[in-house]
């Protein structure tokens, strides 16, 4: 564990106000270019992409109910489209894969902000290259907060800290080794990186810290862990999840994140005090020859003092008393398979998203609600599914060894991990609003092979 964790800081990117229909909106300007930075220690500099000269991009922390209005300007040299994943954002902004803002081009992406408190993510989601974008910087992090929850006395400010997990692999001259786009089917790196750094460490207190963790990762999941120089797993509560705040929170000594999904933890090192705890990650990928260091996240220095004991006390026993799950159904609505079709084709139902007259596999009525049935029938590595625009409730997993994990039944999520031969059920409230959205696999190197198609929520007759 070397390098020091800067944690990602509010560099709010705030332009000038404007207006839209006479309201006030939040409004802001940012650039995909390309930079050089140093990440590996002691080697050149990487070339990376990032959004205005960072990456990660700025980490926005918007208030519920602020609208906010995105103009991205393409100063790179491959095609972009900007997905926030999460959000309730119109089909016209949802960064669709062929809606390019090609290089030299800008494009305004506007987002309501009005749905539940939740720790999102903005990221590139251009055809063919998303994976690439991605991996070289073009992701970022958004949090929509909502003041009415202050009373439950989370940690916050200085103790509410975003952690975007990555794996890359770097060349001996320090420059990033970009994934090719043919033949690869999944992409492990040998470097884990949090916030852009590699195995960083962080100084933290003896206290409670609410810490966000983001997979930004192309294909690798993560079974993440909290080691304690006695070599035991710490315990920890995990509070929210892809939409925000559990009913319940959830204890537990290791937590599953793949690829797109968040989840919140409150984590106490308040009896750690003068300890080095070490983030693990306990996953191995058994596709490929694994790689030695990938099972070492971060590590957290602790010191010996608090310097702010406000909202240190114990985890509330109810977060959020009205998780919107959706009303229950028992006759599945659509069966997708997430499988190979032939040589390096991913596929949903055999049809990829180069398949332009068939790719609308669902047309749900706007407002109603849905049985999905997922499926992972075939290919290396794993399928998370991400279905965009809704929240669902994951009903159920069978086929391998592991059932629905307490932490993914607690609270709505827009991700679900399948691993081979897993099925999963999903049920979600299709709305607010109607429109042409994509579902895919987020491990990114099977989505920019075409494992994307697309759902049309459709207008209800007036
Ligand atoms: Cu995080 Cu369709 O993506
Ligand atoms: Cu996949």
């Amino acid at each position: 564990v070397k390098g020091n964790l800067h944690p990602m800081d509010s560099r709010k990117v705030k332009d000038k106000s404007a207006t839209v229909n006479g309201q006030p909106i939040d409004y802001y300007e940012l650039t995909m270019q390309p930079f050089q930075k140093q990440i590996y220690p002691n080697l050149g500099p990487a070339n990376l992409v990032g959004y205005n000269g960072i990456a990660p991009g700025p980490t926005f922390w918007v208030q519920k109910g602020t609208e906010t209005v995105l103009r991205y300007h393409n100063n790179q040299t491959r095609n972009c489209a900007v997905h926030l994943h999460g959000s309730w954002t119109h089909s016209p902004w949802d960064g669709w894969a062929s809606d390019l803002v090609e290089p030299g081009q800008y494009k305004d992406y506007y987002y309501p902000n009005s749905q539940g408190a939740r720790s999102i993510w903005y990221h590139d989601h251009a055809d063919h290259v998303t994976g690439t974008n991605a991996y070289s910087g073009l992701g970022g992090i958004y949090i929509i907060y909502d003041p009415s929850e202050d009373y439950l006395g989370l940690p916050k400010d200085n103790y509410d800290i975003p952690l975007a997990i990555t794996d890359k692999i770097y060349q001996s001259n320090g420059d990033l080794n970009v994934p090719t786009e043919n033949g690869i089917p999944n992409f492990f790196g040998d470097v884990i990186q949090v916030n852009e750094q590699p195995w960083p460490y962080m100084n933290v207190e003896p206290r409670k810290y609410r810490l966000r963790f983001f997979d930004m990762s192309l294909s690798r999941p993560y079974d993440l862990y909290f080691e304690q120089p006695n070599g035991d797993w710490a315990q920890f509560q995990v509070i929210a999840s892809d939409s925000g705040l559990f009913s319940y929170p959830v204890t537990t000594s290791d937590i599953v994140i793949a690829m797109g999904e968040r989840y919140e933890v409150v984590m106490d090192f308040s009896s750690m005090a003068g300890q080095n705890i070490t983030l693990k990650n306990s996953m191995n990928q058994d596709t490929v020859q694994e790689y030695e260091n990938t099972d070492k996240i971060m590590m957290f220095v602790v010191g010996n003092t608090v310097s702010d004991q406000t909202n240190n006390g114990d985890v509330p026993s109810t977060l959020n008393p009205s998780v919107a799950y959706p009303a229950s159904k028992t006759t599945v609505d659509h069966e997708f398979n997430f499988q190979m079709g032939g040589e390096g084709e991913w596929t949903v139902n055999g049809i990829s998203f180069n398949d332009i007259n068939n790719r609308v596999l669902a047309r749900p009525p706007q407002g109603t609600v849905e049985l999905w049935q997922l499926h992972h029938a075939g290919g290396p590595g794993v399928h998370p599914v991400h279905v965009h625009l809704v929240d669902f409730q994951v009903v159920s997993r069978t086929g391998g060894s592991r059932g629905v994990l307490p932490y993914e039944s607690a609270g709505l999520k827009d991700v679900v991990l399948l691993e081979p031969g897993e099925t999963v059920q999903t049920l979600a409230w299709y709305g607010p609003w109607n429109g042409l959205y994509m579902f895919h696999c987020h491990n990114l190197v099977h989505e920019d092979e075409g494992m994307m198609v697309s759902f049309n929520t459709t207008a209800l007759a007036n």
